[in-house]
This record gives structure tokens, C-alpha cells and sequence, in this order.
């Protein structure tokens, strides 16, 4: 009898060892575990980024909130950089047709803007049932426009499973902890300018509490009136040249 307990410690020992490493394949997926194709075409891993503060965000060059925004992310990202915080730039085409260059030309266009974040392959960031929408995208994003059958990348698809609302539009915004947890969203024309205090925050604190992070909007919780926003956002940012990328083949 006395022989056998240590050999049971022993077995227990074993037992919770295996569990214990066992345990990574049970978690719930987070942020840092996805990765990415950049606009090289390399997978990138989050993980890299692990312990900062990043901005998730879509971009388009052919949008009313194109410039503006553009120069609003490199400066905050120039501000921020040294104290952890990094832009996450995902090009994306599923919104009027405002991106519809390659990711090479992409590439260039964000070079025009001193842009020194990463940037990723050309992706999707909407699900396929908002291909439904009676907006203007219903035109690009029909059920057989490839495109729009799938999220092609990890990134939106865990987004979306955390977030309670679908991308609005290009320049949607999605500001993470250093724990990968989210902390707020921001709507296309929030520019980054206008909550530098919520980054500065998240760089000060090394957690975020995720129970606080809805990842809604702070705005009118419309919900609907999304595009309504859009509309105004583009007159906002002046010239547009909306109407002339619709000319390009889909
Ligand atoms: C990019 O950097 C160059 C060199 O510093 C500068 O001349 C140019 O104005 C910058 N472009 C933008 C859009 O800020």
C-alpha cells in the first residue's frame, strides 16, 4: 500500500502534465494566434505583434476618406510607434469599388504617403450575407462575384466573430489591446486624430479588461444608417473619384 501512493502521485503527475499541454489546442483562438498574408505575399504572423497596441483597418485609395485618412493614420502611427503602437493596414476592394488596383500598385499609392506600417494582400473584410445589402454593393458583391463568397482571411473572420456589427465601409477601424483583446471600434470617419487619447490609454495600461471592450461604435448605435454616414464622409473629404473606378472590368 505504501508502495503504491507515490506511484499514483506519479500517474497524476503525468495525467495533469499531459493536460497542461494539451491545454493551447482548447483555448478559444485570439488575436495574436492568426496570420496573414502581407502585400509581398509572406505570411506574416500576429503573434509579431504581440504586447503592442494596433490598429486594424481597411484601406482603399479611391475613397472620400482616402487622403485624409491616409495621412491622419501615418501621423498618429509616427506619434505612437516608439511607445508600441502599430497600423495593420487591409486593402480591400468590397466597397464600391474603391480599391481596385493590384496589391503592387496598392503598394505605391501607400509609398505616396510615407506610409512605414504594414500593409496587407488586397482581402475581404465583409461576410458573404452582406452581399445582400440593398446599398450600391449589391452591384459588386452578388453571389457569384468570388470576391464577396468568403472571408479569405483569418484577421476579419475572428473580428467579426468578437464584433457585433459588419465593417461599414472602408477605413473601418478596430483598435486592440496588448492582450489582443479589443478594445473599441471606430466608425470610417472617425480619423485616428480623434481618439489619440483612447491609444494613449491603451499604450499606458498593460491589460485592457476586455470586459469592457463591446466593439461597438460610440456613435448613434444606428445600426442601419451606415450608409447614410458614408455619403456624408465622402463629401467630407472632397473631390471624389467614386464614380469614375466603377468604369473598371469587375
Ligand atoms: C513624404 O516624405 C517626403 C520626404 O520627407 C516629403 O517630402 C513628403 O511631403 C511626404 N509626403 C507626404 C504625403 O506626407
Amino acid at each position: 500500500m505504501v508502495s503504491i501512493v507515490p506511484l499514483w502521485i506519479l500517474f497524476l503527475t503525468f495525467l495533469s502534465a499531459l493536460l497542461l499541454g494539451s491545454l493551447p489546442q482548447c483555448r478559444a483562438m485570439s488575436f495574436y494566434d492568426l496570420e496573414a498574408v502581407n502585400i509581398d505575399g509572406y505570411r506574416v504572423k500576429l503573434s509579431a505583434y504581440k504586447g503592442k497596441v494596433t490598429l486594424v483597418v481597411n484601406v482603399a485609395s479611391k475613397c472620400g476618406l482616402t487622403d485624409r485618412t491616409y495621412k491622419e493614420l501615418v501621423s498618429v502611427r509616427e506619434s505612437y510607434a516608439r511607445r508600441g503602437f502599430e497600423v495593420l493596414a487591409f486593402p480591400c476592394n468590397q466597397f464600391h469599388d474603391q480599391e481596385p488596383d493590384s496589391n503592387a500598385d496598392i503598394k505605391g499609392f501607400a509609398r505616396s504617403y510615407n506610409v512605414t506600417f504594414p500593409l496587407f494582400a488586397k482581402t475581404t473584410v465583409k461576410r458573404p450575407m452582406c452581399t445582400h445589402d440593398p446599398s450600391a454593393n449589391s452591384l459588386l458583391c452578388g453571389p457569384t462575384s468570388e470576391e464577396c463568397c468568403a472571408f479569405n482571411n483569418q484577421i476579419y473572420e475572428y473580428l467579426m466573430s468578437i464584433s457585433n456589427k459588419p465593417v461599414e465601409w472602408n477605413f473601418a477601424k478596430f483598435l486592440i489591446g496588448r492582450d489582443g483583446g479589443l478594445i473599441k471600434r471606430y466608425q470610417p470617419v472617425e480619423g485616428p486624430r480623434t481618439f489619440t487619447r483612447e491609444i494613449e490609454r491603451a499604450l499606458a495600461s498593460a491589460d485592457t479588461g476586455d470586459g469592457d471592450g463591446d466593439g461597438d461604435g460610440d456613435g448613434d448605435g444606428d445600426g442601419d444608417g451606415d450608409e447614410d454616414d458614408m455619403s456624408h464622409g465622402s463629401s467630407d473629404g472632397g473631390s471624389n473619384p467614386t464614380t469614375e473606378s466603377f468604369s473598371d472590368e469587375m
